[in-house]
């Protein structure tokens, strides 16, 4: 099945071609703090370039290691350690969940998608998705910038991006593909093919894992002084 095909495809691409990041290295890791350092990368990625972060990540793992030592921490030194990164609500609104993962949950992240959006400053749908499929193993999908064009594509939704409801399909094409099996890591090969590969422009589509499933790639053959930009 074309689902079941994609997956494979995507999980076997992703094993051996994905970036060996700080926040990936986690074995012998417990979940909690995994959640942690899931928490911290995904909000310092939002604005902000993979190498930039690579910096910046490790400084803060050293100082804060995990929830507690942040919730301990003054939010002038947090400020301090975000200090380049810009947008620095990110920053607050980091401190501000340690406090209240610490005081309200009894320092454990919890793993309730709908408590996570609901009650962590700063986490939206995407962070809590990716913290509870990455750290936790749960089937919910992700959506962002990457994720979008390489889905897009891969269906040729060329209807507005913008508009919400091809938003909400995205979301549900999303939530198909999550594997139960590995959902962090379907996940994140998402977003690592649309980094590397689906990209914006001049898309490598010749080392694209799911090449024989993209419609957009169809297309650009069918029609062939059509770019796959249009799709
Ligand atoms: N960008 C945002 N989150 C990411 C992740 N987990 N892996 C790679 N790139 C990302």
């Amino acid at each position: 099945e074309e689902i079941t095909l994609c997956r494979r495809s995507l999980l076997v691409w992703y094993d051996k071609h994905k970036r060996k990041l700080p926040w990936r290295d986690w074995h012998d890791t417990d979940s909690n703090i995994v959640a942690y350092r899931v928490l911290v990368s995904e909000l310092m990625l939002q604005q902000t370039q993979v190498a930039t972060v690579i910096r910046y990540y490790e400084t803060w793992m050293n100082q804060w290691p995990n929830v507690n030592s942040l919730a301990s921490a003054s939010e002038d030194d947090v400020l301090k350690c975000w200090a380049g990164l810009g947008y620095y609500n990110r920053a607050r609104n980091l401190h501000k969940c340690a406090q209240l993962i610490v005081n309200e949950y009894n320092g454990e992240f919890p793993r309730d998608l709908d408590i996570m959006i609901n009650r962590l400053p700063g986490v939206g749908r995407y962070t809590a998705g990716a913290v509870s499929s990455i750290a936790f193993s749960l089937p919910n999908p992700i959506l962002d910038g990457n994720v979008i064009r390489v889905l897009s594509r891969l269906r040729c939704i060329g209807s507005d991006l913008k508009k919400k409801s091809t938003t909400d399909h995205l979301w549900s094409l999303a939530a198909d593909l999550v594997c139960p099996e590995r959902p962090g890591d379907l996940n994140q090969s998402l977003m690592e093919l649309g980094a590397t590969i689906c990209t914006p422009q001049k898309p490598k589509c010749t080392e694209c894992p799911i090449q024989k499933q993209c419609l957009a790639y169809e297309q650009q053959i069918h029609q062939s002084s059509t770019d796959i930009e249009q799709c």
